[in-house]
């Protein structure tokens, strides 16, 4: 017996990076066999900011599956899906389109910080409204759990109130999901901004190989009042230090007093990180490999994935018309 049902997923603007890995892919992995696990690659999502480029879509939606698989989920206990290709997404978002106020959508936090990252004077009705179809998108399937970063808290909170308000007003066919933030809900970027994200180019991808790694390991920022080898260091203050809090804990302690003593130097420090990293990464490069030789089966995991939601789809719809008065005949 599952203890539920996981809805979460992924925009295909570009490959997976480590702050998607804390914030949600190690919670995915992690409760697959818990769960009834669904994964949505939110393709119509991406183009409500990368609609100048819908010809990026076929290449960025099979990586982004690939990071997934490649993170280790399995595609015989979780469903992999493609948003743009269950209508029944569609057709439940313009539901949920009469149930919130324009200026809610205004307020969403996420919404502020996106539209300011990418320069926005104005915003798109798809990109104000990407929440909704957000809450539909995790709906859809009655899902009850949703594993995902902490920027993402701010749509699970308009789904819970769209659902609430669903329930209410026609009938309770509809299922409120809960948040579950990762440990790390938010990564800080290598260059010590305060998120790791694509736009702002400080990003360790899934993908990249171990020079790679270490290459962008080397150029991070560490503790500013360290600029010589003898200095003592300030482990709270420096980037390096917060990245082997997530990813290489045993060595926490040991590396924390090696840098206040001055111990041990930058340089090393960030060798033994790039190697922690890379040790994290090794098995998913593996697994990437397997599916980067074998096109066709990414695909048929696609396929099937796509058909078995639009089953989950159809039934809500079903629900969600009767509850409607929308089935006529
Ligand atoms: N907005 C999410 C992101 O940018 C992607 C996403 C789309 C999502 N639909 C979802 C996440 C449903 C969780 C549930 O990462």
């Amino acid at each position: 017996m599952k203890k539920g049902r996981i809805l979460t997923g992924d925009r295909p603007t570009g490959p997976l990076h480590l702050g998607h890995y804390v914030g949600s892919l190690a919670n995915r992995v992690k409760l697959q066999d818990e769960y009834e696990t669904f994964i949505i690659i939110a393709d119509v999502q991406a183009l409500t900011t990368n609609f100048e480029h819908p010809e990026r879509l076929p290449e960025d939606v099979r990586q982004v599956a690939m990071d997934n698989l490649a993170v280790g989920l399995d595609p015989e206990k979780t469903t992999i899906l493609v948003q743009s290709m269950v209508p029944e997404i569609a057709e439940l978002t313009i539901v949920y389109s009469m149930l919130v106020t324009v200026n809610v959508l205004r307020h969403n936090p996420t919404i502020k910080t996106e539209a300011k990252q990418y320069g926005y004077k104005e915003v798109s009705y798809g990109f104000l409204g990407y929440p909704v179809s957000q809450a539909a998108d995790i709906t859809f399937c009655k899902a009850n759990l949703v594993p995902v970063g902490v920027d993402q808290v701010p749509h699970l909170e308009l789904t819970r109130k769209l659902v609430r308000r669903f329930n209410e007003l026609y009938k309770p066919v509809l299922v409120e999901p809960e948040a579950m933030v990762g440990e790390i809900g938010r990564l800080i970027g290598l260059d010590g901004n305060a998120k790791m994200s694509k736009s702002l180019g400080n990003c360790i991808y899934l993908s990249d190989s171990a020079e790679e790694v270490a290459q962008k390991v080397s150029m991070a920022i560490t503790d500013p009042a360290r600029m010589r080898r003898n200095d003592l260091g300030h482990p709270n203050v420096c980037t390096v230090f917060t990245y082997h809090k997530a990813f290489n804990s045993t060595f926490v302690p040991e590396l924390k007093k090696e840098c206040e003593t001055a111990g041990i130097g930058c340089v090393d420090c960030k060798k033994r990180l790039a190697s922690a990293l890379n040790g994290l990464l090794d098995p998913i490069r593996e697994r990437r490999a397997k599916y980067e030789a074998d096109p066709k089966l990414l695909d048929e995991i696609l396929s099937a994935g796509t058909a078995r939601a639009r089953e989950e789809g159809r039934k809500t719809m079903a629900d969600v018309r009767e509850a409607m008065h929308l089935d006529y005949f």
